[in-house]
């Protein structure tokens, strides 16, 4: 009896001072999960029963079509589950519908083909104006939704393979006649759940939620090789309420990157992109860890990021905008985030990317205001940071707080640099530069935390 007791006595404070330990960590109790309710579908169908057939070789779009079409007419209460046996399903890309779930088994690959030159064409958005790569149409993506809402994609960590590598061939050899497609893109849509998904050798860019507003990307990997052409992990782009959290993504190009739409075309627009939350991401690329813009035409605001882990990549962080863009980048709060080796640490730029055409107006200028970055700490970085403001529009208000990045030894390193901007710092190694070092009111920057 008595040591049945002590037992008890003891598993509960093991209990307690685990819980301690969660709630007093480092945040990590944290989640904005929630914000899209995962569904109990009232019904569930198989691939196989529309003809799906997992060898590797024979197309599947038909199969996939024919399934989504009977989720779509079935209207089944609560939505339908679409299950995804292991196997490799070859397909062209295919339409989502409302109120699906699309559950991958282990083991099962959704492979694109390789067809490319049958790959069906859709309109520019309009915020862009045209493709993102070359004027006129683009590619559909291999997964594409229009107007939905209730879209889940989800399963046992099966794999979504774009087989992107005649895609970068093309983009490379400049044969490519229409901008490339994306793995997944959802248009017009809301309450977007995508987790527990493998996504491999996109294409273009990976997972796209375009003018989209309760979107959660979770427990996803994302890869694509180090040297393939614009693989972006997650573009959010003029949409809002996102959520992107413990996720894996070592591409060819940003891991995450907020987007608002292009010049002239994203302004007239005017669909910002707000209340962005990223957090516990890991990975590996040759540009940023984290990326806002370039093309942020119809603002961006209200950002949150907190603990990522960056191996090896080009730049840790890195705000970009251009004059044409116009719009605005405020409120973005970044912090604790480790570097282990990179080009850069922290880059914010007014003089980043390209213009859609010739019509964009040099003088829509970008206000870039209230940005805090802090708690990050890195080694073997070559330059701690580069922050070119627009001459006639400054960055405002840039606060640097606790942020030390140890110089790679032996190595060409090179000192903080900067232009057009005021802000504060506190605590920040190697010394920033005098912008950032002399401004006299630095209370936005010590108040912020
Ligand atoms: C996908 O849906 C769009 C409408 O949103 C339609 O125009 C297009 O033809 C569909 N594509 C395929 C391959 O079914
Ligand atoms: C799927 O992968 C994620 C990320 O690697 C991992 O956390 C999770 O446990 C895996 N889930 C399953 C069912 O294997
Ligand atoms: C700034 O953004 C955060 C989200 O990161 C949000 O909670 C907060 O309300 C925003 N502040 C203002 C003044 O909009």
């Amino acid at each position: 009896m008595r040591i049945q007791y002590h037992k008890a006595m003891y598993f509960m404070l093991l209990f307690l001072l685990a819980l301690v330990a969660l709630v007093q960590g480092d945040g990590s109790w944290e989640t904005c999960a929630d914000i899209v309710p995962v569904q109990r579908r009232g019904a569930w169908i198989s691939l196989k029963s529309f003809g799906g057939v997992g060898d590797g070789t024979t197309v599947n779009t038909a199969a996939f079509a024919r399934a989504i079409a009977r989720i779509e007419r079935r209207k089944a209460r609560g939505g339908m589950l679409l299950y995804v046996p292991p196997g490799v399903y070859l397909t062209g890309p295919f339409n989502l519908t409302s109120h699906m779930t699309l559950y991958l088994a282990r083991g099962a690959v959704i492979k694109a083909t390789q067809d490319t030159w049958n790959w069906p064409l859709i309109d520019p958005l309009p915020s862009y104006g045209r493709g993102r790569e070359l004027p006129g149409g683009r590619y559909m993506s291999l997964l594409h939704g229009n107007g939905l809402e209730d879209v889940v994609i989800t399963g046992s960590n099966g794999t979504i393979d774009g087989q992107g590598e005649v895609w970068w061939n093309m983009w490379r050899q400049r044969s490519l006649p229409f901008t490339r497609p994306h793995l997944v893109e959802l248009m017009y849509s809301s309450d977007v759940l995508i987790s527990n998904i493998v996504f491999k050798n996109s294409p273009f860019w990976n997972i796209h939620p375009v003018y989209s507003s309760n979107v959660v990307v979770k427990g996803v990997t994302i890869l694509a090789p180090y040297d393939s052409p614009n693989t972006d992990g997650v573009d959010p782009d003029s949409s809002s309420n996102v959520c992107i959290e413990d996720s894996y993504i070592s591409t060819g190009d940003d891991m995450v990157a907020v987007k608002s739409g292009w010049d002239e075309y994203g302004i007239s627009f005017g669909r910002p992109s707000s209340d962005i939350t990223v957090r516990r991401i890991t990975g590996s690329n040759p540009f940023a860890g984290f990326a806002i813009g370039s093309e942020t035409s119809g603002g961006v605001e209200n950002v949150l990021v907190e603990n990522l882990n960056l191996f090896k990549t080009g730049i840790g962080i890195h705000i970009k905008t251009n004059a044409g863009r116009g719009g605005y980048i405020r409120n973005v709060t970044i912090s604790d985030v480790n570097i282990y080796g990179s080009r850069k640490g922290l880059v914010i730029s007014g003089n980043v990317g390209d213009h859609p055409d010739e019509n964009f107006n040099p003088n829509a200028l970008p206000v870039v205001d209230g940005l805090t970055v802090k708690n990050v700490w890195g080694v073997d970085v070559l330059q701690p940071g580069l922050i070119r403001g627009i001459k006639g529009l400054p960055f405002t208000r840039i606060c640097l707080s606790n942020v030390k990045l140890n110089l790679a030894p032996g190595k060409d390193t090179q000192p903080w640099s900067c232009q057009d901007v005021s802000g504060g710092s506190l605590e920040v190694q190697p010394s920033p530069c005098t912008e950032l070092t002399t401004t006299s009111d630095t209370g936005f920057c010590t108040s912020s935390f």
